[in-house]
């Protein structure tokens, strides 16, 4: 088996969003509803609110960005910041576009965060922590970089068993890549902190204090599986990744198995893929 530094890991992670950031920028509608319930009660557990300066963590293109923005309103300010420049130009568009002037954007990886110590009142992260080679070193980066008595709150997926629709995806794409199955909780992989009592045991380790985890039913729901697979193939860089090598002949094929195995979801409503994250919190404790 190949094993890979982190380093090839985060080279790899970013050229994939580098490529994906288009596709993630154009699916932004659904993911906002997708996230919305979500991302509200992230912004709530960290307790952001008016004038707050807030750093947003692997940003993207900015969906979560703006409701912080609007919460924080124009006495505040965000900070969003993300490995790949590509997608982070989405976010900065985005805000100039929605007039919201307190937001800025910085290029920069999750682990090296280079922000002044304790110069924000909350930081966040919107499904980001999972990518990162050294979860543990980015939650005390993040820590390091609020308040004392501020909160660093998370969004990750929870176990692959409430996120069947991504282990169908995976399974279908390594087989059809002619690789073998990955363990879920590899680090870097996006169920990497699902893995139980992981997340609590990495925020006890950075020694965040008040330390919460609660689980947030996220279900996808759109008209027909054929929009999830058009979600899934100009957005999921993990999925993409693994499927890059093939010819376009044999990527479709493994395209239509997804799309035969994920029609399991659809009902005369409508599509809905379940899935379920975990909402960490924690606070820098006070000096
Ligand atoms: C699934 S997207 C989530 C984007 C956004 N937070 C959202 O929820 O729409 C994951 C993001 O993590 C970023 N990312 C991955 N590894 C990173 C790292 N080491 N440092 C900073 N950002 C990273 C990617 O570039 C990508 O934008």
């Amino acid at each position: 088996m190949t094993t890979f530094s982190p380093e090839q890991l985060k080279a790899a992670t970013r050229l994939a969003w580098e490529k994906s950031a288009s596709g993630w920028n154009s699916q932004t509608q659904n993911i906002h509803a997708w996230l919305a319930e979500a991302t509200a009660a992230m912004l709530d557990a960290a307790r952001i609110t008016v004038g707050m300066r807030v750093l947003d963590i692997a940003a993207g293109a900015g969906d979560q960005t703006l409701d912080i923005a609007r919460r924080v309103g124009p006495a505040g300010y965000v900070l969003a910041t993300d490995i790949s420049e590509c997608i982070l130009q989405f976010a900065k568009d985005h805000a100039l576009r929605a007039g919201l002037t307190h937001v800025e954007t910085r290029v920069c990886d999750a682990e090296e965060l280079n922000v002044e110590e304790a110069s924000f009142d909350a930081a966040v992260c919107r499904l980001g922590l999972s990518f990162f080679p050294d979860p543990l070193w980015a939650l005390r980066q993040a820590q390091r970089a609020v308040k004392p008595g501020a909160h660093v709150t998370v969004l990750v997926f929870s176990e692959p068993q409430y996120n069947p629709c991504i282990g169908i995806l995976m399974a279908t794409a390594l087989r059809h890549a002619g690789l073998p199955p990955r363990d879920p909780f590899q680090p870097g992989n996006l169920l990497s902190l699902g893995k139980p009592g992981l997340l609590d045991e990495l925020y006890r380790k950075a020694e965040f204090t008040d330390i919460t985890t609660t689980r947030i039913s996220a279900p996808f729901r759109l008209p027909s599986v054929k929009e999830y697979l058009a979600f899934v193939r100009t957005s999921a860089s993990p999925i993409m990744q693994i499927l890059g090598n093939l010819d376009p002949e044999a990527q479709e094929a493994a395209w239509a198995e997804m799309e035969d195995r994920l029609r399991a979801f659809q009902s005369p409503a409508g599509w809905e893929g379940p899935n379920e994250l975990l909402l960490a919190d924690g606070t820098r404790p006070a000096r």
